[in-house]
């Protein structure tokens, strides 16, 4: 049931959408490998199901760093809202808190985060951050985040440059819209391209900084090997969140699916551990949660239930994953996110 929402969706935003944005959403880097194999990482495993358990009340709602949640299933930080609907992000806030789910605001937002922020109305969100050369800038966005209640950051480790596209974006048209959270805070309202860009020089110690800067957990985002999420819960890390960027970042890079067990048995038991990256439907969330996962985040489909139809269609997509996920929790035997069945994932 959950394809077919998120395929129609899928298709309304491939008609509704200019050639060059869709290309923009859809497209991984390199030879667009990784982008492939996230989606059949969790096509993998197989589940080994309960019988007799009593599903006549399945519960899907869980707890991630104090922020409730309908069901373990976040909105992935994603540049440029804008691109997809008019309301950009606002519409995104607004049908995310409709359904009980959490937004992740990228950096990289289409509309001031303090709008967002607004639209979620009361709803938890979350922060993506770039730690950008211009640190003050950086700092001057945590701050306003922080002041606006976002309840986490999550650091994005992976792209100390951007992934090149196999898809071109050469025609890719903004349009008017412009990296509204930095606009506010730069002379003239024009941003220094290079200013903004990620710093690739930095290292662990910007977890501790941004920490202490925003008094806010940070979970770092992009972490696929168990040591580097030893050494982001070392230096101050408060969650990690096991992606590869939706494929756009290295090609080649393993795909989530197969670095969330190793990634769970470094620090599953200290910090909470995320995962994004080619999930689509309940049961690529089951396993998810099987192998020990808190949540996984959706990508690509929110920009196209967003781009298909709006707040409306964000909340229909989160519905569906959370409905169908609730579903198969029933036929595995499992009632509750909490409760999982023992070993109920399998290769
Ligand atoms: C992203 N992603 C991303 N991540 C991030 O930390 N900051 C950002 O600004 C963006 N921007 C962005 C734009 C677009 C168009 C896409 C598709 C992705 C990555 C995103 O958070 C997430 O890791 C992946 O999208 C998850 O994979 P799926 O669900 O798209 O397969």
């Amino acid at each position: 049931m959950t394809l077919r929402v998120l395929a129609r969706q899928e298709a309304q935003a491939e008609l509704a959408l200019p050639r060059s944005t869709y290309d923009y959403y859809a497209g991984g880097s390199g030879e667009e490998i990784t982008l492939e194999s996230n989606l059949a990482g969790w096509r993998g495993y197989r589940l080994r199901p309960r019988v007799l358990r009593d599903v006549a009340e399945v519960d899907t709602s869980t707890e991630v760093l104090g922020t409730r949640l309908a069901a373990p299933v976040v909105v992935a930080p994603s540049a440029l809202h804008g691109l997809a609907h008019p309301d950009g992000e606002v519409a995104t806030a607004a049908g995310t808190a409709d359904s009980g789910s959490l937004l992740c605001l990228s950096t990289r937002s289409s509309v001031p985060l303090e709008e967002v922020a607004a639209a979620g109305s009361g709803a938890d969100w979350w922060f993506q951050v770039y730690v950008m050369r211009d640190r003050e800038l950086t700092e001057g966005l945590v701050r306003r985040a922080a002041a606006h209640g976002a309840k986490a950051l999550v650091l994005t480790g992976d792209t100390p440059y951007v992934g090149l596209k196999k898809r071109t974006t050469e025609g890719l048209s903004v349009g008017s819209l412009h990296l509204a959270n930095l606009a506010q805070h730069v002379a003239g309202g024009v941003v220094d391209q290079r200013a903004t860009e990620q710093d690739p020089g930095i290292g662990l110690d910007v977890i501790g900084w941004l920490h202490e800067v925003s008094g806010l957990p940070v979970v770092v985002k992009g972490v696929l090997r168990g040591d580097d999420a030893r050494d982001c819960v070392s230096a101050g890390a408060g969650g990690v969140l096991v992606s590869n960027h939706g494929g756009r970042q290295l090609d080649r890079a393993v795909p989530t699916a197969l670095a969330l067990p190793e990634v769970v048995e470094a620090v599953g038991a200290e910090v909470p551990v995320l995962v994004d990256g080619g999930v689509r439907t309940g049961v690529d969330a089951l396993v998810a949660l099987g192998l020990g996962a808190s949540a996984v985040l959706l990508g690509r489909p929110v920009l196209w239930a967003l781009a298909a139809a709006g707040r409306a269609g964000v909340t229909q997509c989160l519905d569906a994953v959370r409905a169908d996920l609730a579903h198969v929790m029933a036929l595995a035997g499992a009632r509750s996110v909490a409760e999982l069945p023992e070993g109920l994932v399998t290769r």
